[in-house]
């Protein structure tokens, strides 16, 4: 029998693509492709596709693969793909929802502690040699019982965000397009706020939005003027979110108090302007950098390219909802 090609566009942990390459013909490409013209190349005669949120899958990649059935993304976010140019071509989009929710939160909140408390900041402080015993106004960061902790966004990470907050004793509020039942808000101990009103009453603001056209920029110099002086704006959703520029120079002003980002406009460049700020904890985009949860997100990925190219069926991640209709 002849089996399906699979391109991985990557080195993933664990046994999943072993699994994989069971069923299926499978090629590994650790180095990824560098450009949608790259990816356009190499899919011809293609059946499945394994893609990280750095390749960009469109219409050029698309019209190139006559053969796709599927793209698994080993990631939540699907910005990268053009889902409009999959439902045409009638091709399975799969992403890794859920699995990758706590560590994600988890993440957003070492940088809400590293930002208010000096983590970073007292680390090099210490390196440096300039620490030379106790003192009682050494690097006195926010008590986190007196911020007010603002979440744009309240889907699964934001809502996960909002659960560790109790513990800390943060208050909080949310705004989202919709507002969550009563009884959601009740368990979460959070108040809904239109964000102009977020924005101004909160401490730190943290960002859990997809990208996409209406979300690119929502924090734009407008915005970041809105909010509270002093207060620190989390970003662990993606960088487009955020006007870097406008950001740079609120931080630098010190409109804002501080910042705590793991993801960046132009990834993985990095605006220069926040580089040297003290106040700004930046990390490589390591949401959902664990063992667990980066080996779980591939098998995700490979049990939904065999859903689709070994079983014929729909995996229940699809978010194209296609497989139904033929290949015309
Ligand atoms: C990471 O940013 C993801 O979308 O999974």
């Amino acid at each position: 029998m002849n089996r399906k090609r699979v391109l991985v566009l990557a080195d993933l942990p664990g046994r999943g693509v072993e699994r994989l390459a069971e069923l299926c013909q499978v090629t590994v490409r650790p180095q990824g492709v560098e450009s949608e013209a790259e990816l356009a190349a190499l899919v011809p005669g293609v059946h499945g596709l394994l893609t990280l949120l750095t390749h960009r899958v469109g219409e050029r990649a698309l019209s190139a693969a006559d053969r796709l059935e599927a793209v698994a993304n080993c990631a939540v976010g699907v910005d990268n793909i053009d889902l409009e140019a999959a439902r045409r071509h009638r091709v399975v989009v799969t992403n890794t929802p859920d699995v990758l929710t706590e560590d994600t939160a988890d993440l957003t909140w070492a940088l809400i502690l590293a930002v208010l408390r000096g983590v970073v900041s007292g680390d090099r402080f210490l390196r440096r040699g300039d620490f030379h015993g106790w003192e009682p106004k050494l690097l006195l960061g926010r008590s986190l019982k007196s911020v007010v902790l603002g979440i744009v966004g309240a889907g699964r990470i934001g809502q996960a965000v909002l659960r560790r907050a109790g513990a800390f004793g943060v208050r909080t509020l949310y705004t989202s397009r919709s507002r969550l039942p009563a009884e959601q808000e009740e368990a979460l101990a959070s108040e809904w706020r239109e964000l102009s009103a977020l924005l101004a009453e909160s401490d730190v603001v943290s960002l859990h939005l997809p990208l996409s056209g209406e979300t690119r920029h929502l924090i734009d110099r407008r915005r970041l003027s809105e909010m509270k002086p002093g207060s620190v704006l989390v970003n662990t959703s993606r960088g487009p979110l955020v006007d870097e520029t406008a950001l740079a120079e609120a931080l630098t002003t010190g409109h804002l108090g501080g910042a705590g980002l793991d993801v960046y406009e132009c990834e993985p460049e990095v605006h220069p302007d926040l580089l040297p700020l003290e106040n700004v904890v930046l990390l490589p985009h390591l949401g959902s950098a664990t063992l667990e949860t980066r080996t779980r997100m591939a098998d995700c990925c490979c049990e939904d390219l065999i859903t689709v190219l070994v079983e014929g069926q729909r995996p229940e991640r699809d978010l194209v909802c296609n497989l139904s209709s033929p290949r015309p």
